[in-house]
């Protein structure tokens, strides 16, 4: 099951779509990361929940899908985040399950190292 794979598409404000394949168990931050998706500034901190950078905002019925709700730790990273929807995450902090096949993510328009 560990070698699962399951397909992603990152979606960037000039509407360009990212397609990636992701190993089920990793986060959308490895998912840039292994298929070097080219998003400017994207995961600044490497997971570590203290830049915002990787802040993805997905379709209601998505986030409500997510098999974790956002820790507190996130939710006070994301409050810092720029544009911040009602269904904004953190990359680093979303896994992948089987059940997220075809997520899409969007990528907001405006990227905030909240560290600078
Ligand atoms: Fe920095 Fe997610 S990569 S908070």
């Amino acid at each position: 099951l560990k070698d699962e794979k399951v397909k992603v598409c990152f979606v960037l404000n000039d509407g360009k779509r990212l397609e990636a394949e992701a190993k089920i168990g990793d986060t959308l931050l490895d998912v840039v990361v292994n298929n070097d998706l080219n998003i400017e500034g994207y995961g600044a901190c490497e997971g570590t929940l203290t830049c915002s950078t990787c802040h993805v905002i997905l379709k209601q019925e998505d986030y409500d899908r997510l098999p974790e709700e956002p820790s507190d730790e996130e939710r006070d990273m994301l409050d810092l985040a720029y544009g911040l929807t009602d269904t904004s995450r953190l990359g680093c902090q979303i896994t992948l399950t089987k059940d997220l096949d075809g997520l899409e993510i969007i990528v907001p328009e405006t990227i905030n190292d909240a560290r600078s």
